[in-house]
């Protein structure tokens, strides 16, 4: 017998939106009550695939039919705005986005301030702030155990500050507890710089954080692609697994890596979407925040925009929270507009899964 608590909605199931749909398809407490999608044809092939008989064309016809206890929204990043504050405003508890959450700052902001205004849990979506042993290194750093937090860097954003780039900055803000507060940086190449996206645009700087501590940002893998934080003793390095982590060092100077000893946790094999979906339906049901939440992609997109308008201006600091709100950085076509959109439509054959 199953104990569902959960009335799920897919709303956008295409690759990423399938992860999903398998991933709350094998938990014992959810139910996929409707599968929303634009494509016609995909839409009935994921309804054979998961076995769900309530498929719209969108929000609008599902919500006027069914308001689920749970939105899972993985549209493309355009469409994003209006489907979560359809989803708030029609009542449903608990909604998930993705990443990017938005090209422009306003939309985030209505987002995150819509949900909060009526109570509704917003988490972010499939992101590695997420993953179980990501929160155990920061659960870690944060108890004293590494010692005082002294610097920190980001190596390479992926060449997409904002669509990968939200995975470092997301990271960053958790391990150290802080959160950036200015921002000096330079960008490459100067195409990159004068276009409305993030494609290719290498960023490189130092954030300076809320809680004093420094970040350099190195815009291209050095070899490391991710995250470092460091104390006197011990080096936490995030570079998209779980984190390594180091404690002292040996008689020639190098730094000793330890066995981090991560718990075990459950349906692990669906990745970092396990902490990201499990801690968004403990935080519906009351419990705690979701590991990642669509103001940490708020977060995320602000100190993207306020990196690339301090390129722009010759390495001029930027404080952040950003006054214009109508501020702007687009990501790519793929994330903005989605597969078919772009000429990458996904497959009768694939989406059959
Ligand atoms: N977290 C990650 O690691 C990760 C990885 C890939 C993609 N993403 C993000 O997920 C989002 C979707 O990406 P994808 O790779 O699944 O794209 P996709 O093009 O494969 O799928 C998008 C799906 O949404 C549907 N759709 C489009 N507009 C819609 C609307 N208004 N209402 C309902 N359905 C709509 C399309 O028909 C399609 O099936 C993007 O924002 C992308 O940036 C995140």
């Amino acid at each position: 017998m199953h104990d569902t608590k959960y009335r799920v909605a897919i709303i956008g199931c295409g690759r990423m939106g399938q992860n999903y749909a398998e991933a709350y398809t094998t938990y014992p407490d959810t139910e996929i009550v409707a599968i929303v999608d634009a494509n016609a044809q995909r839409r009935d092939v994921l309804g054979a695939r998961f076995d769900v008989a309530a498929l719209y064309p969108d929000v609008e016809t599902l919500l006027r039919e069914v308001v689920p206890d749970v939105a899972v929204v993985v549209t493309p990043t355009k469409y994003m705005r209006d489907v979560v504050v359809a989803c708030a405003e029609a009542g449903v508890k608990g909604i998930s986005t993705e990443k990017p959450i938005a090209g422009c700052l306003q939309d985030a902001d209505v987002m995150v301030e819509t949900c909060a205004e009526r109570g509704v849990v917003f988490a972010g979506g499939n992101l590695q702030r997420a993953m179980n042993e990501v929160q155990e290194a920061a659960s870690r750093l944060h108890n004293g155990e590494f010692g005082h937090i002294r610097g920190a860097s980001v190596h390479g954003f992926g060449g997409e500050i904002s669509g990968g780039g939200c995975q470092h900055i997301s990271v960053l803000r958790l391990f150290t507890n802080a959160e950036v507060a200015e921002i000096i940086a330079w960008g490459t190449p100067p195409e990159a710089l004068e276009a409305e996206t993030d494609e290719g645009l290498i960023i490189n700087g130092r954030f300076l954080l809320t809680n004093g501590v420094e970040c350099s940002v190195f815009g291209t893998p050095t070899p490391c692609r991710g995250v470092d934080v460091w104390t006197d003793e011990c080096l936490v390095r995030w570079d998209w697994n779980p984190p390594e982590i180091f404690k002292g060092y040996d008689p020639h100077g190098n730094r000793i890596q330890i066995n981090p000893n991560y718990s075990p946790y459950p349906w692990s094999e669906f990745g970092y979407l396990t902490g990201s979906i499990r801690s968004f339906l403990a935080a519906v049901d009351g419990n705690g925040h979701p590991w990642i939440t669509g103001a940490d992609l708020r977060q995320a997109l602000e100190v993207a925009i306020a990196a690339k308008l301090s390129a722009t201006r010759n390495g001029a600091p930027v404080k952040l929270p950003l006054e214009d709100r109508s501020l702007t950085l687009y990501p790519r076509p793929y994330r903005w507009i989605g597969g078919d959109a772009t000429g990458r439509p996904q497959s009768v054959a694939e989406a059959k899964g």
